[in-house]
């Protein structure tokens, strides 16, 4: 069982934004990266293409490639550097470590 990686604790009166992550809803405040989403829902991005091992990005800043992320309409992006959108609907591999 994965559990959040990152825990909110200034600007908690940002707006509120809804997406969903493998069919569930998750909140978000207006302005956090899907990096920032997911290290606060579940504590993880994406399985390993090598290991299948669960990864969680690395650099936060764009130059290390481990956090690309597929949306439901198929479209790549990188969870570091794109800021969350209502609506948007990230797919990853079905779990297999929990
Ligand atoms: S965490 Fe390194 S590119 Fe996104």
């Amino acid at each position: 069982m994965y559990s959040p990686r990152f825990h909110r604790i200034a600007e908690t009166d940002r707006p509120k934004i809804v997406l969903t992550v493998d069919g569930r809803p998750v909140d978000a405040a207006d302005g956090d990266t899907l990096l920032t989403v997911l290290m606060r829902h579940d504590g993880w991005v994406r399985d390993s293409e090598f290991d299948g091992q669960r990864r969680a990005g690395f650099c936060a800043m764009g130059a290390c490639q481990d956090c690309w992320l597929t949306l439901a309409d198929g479209q790549r992006l990188r969870a570091c550097t794109t800021v969350a959108r209502t609506g948007m609907a990230i797919v990853r591999k079905p779990a297999t470590h929990d």
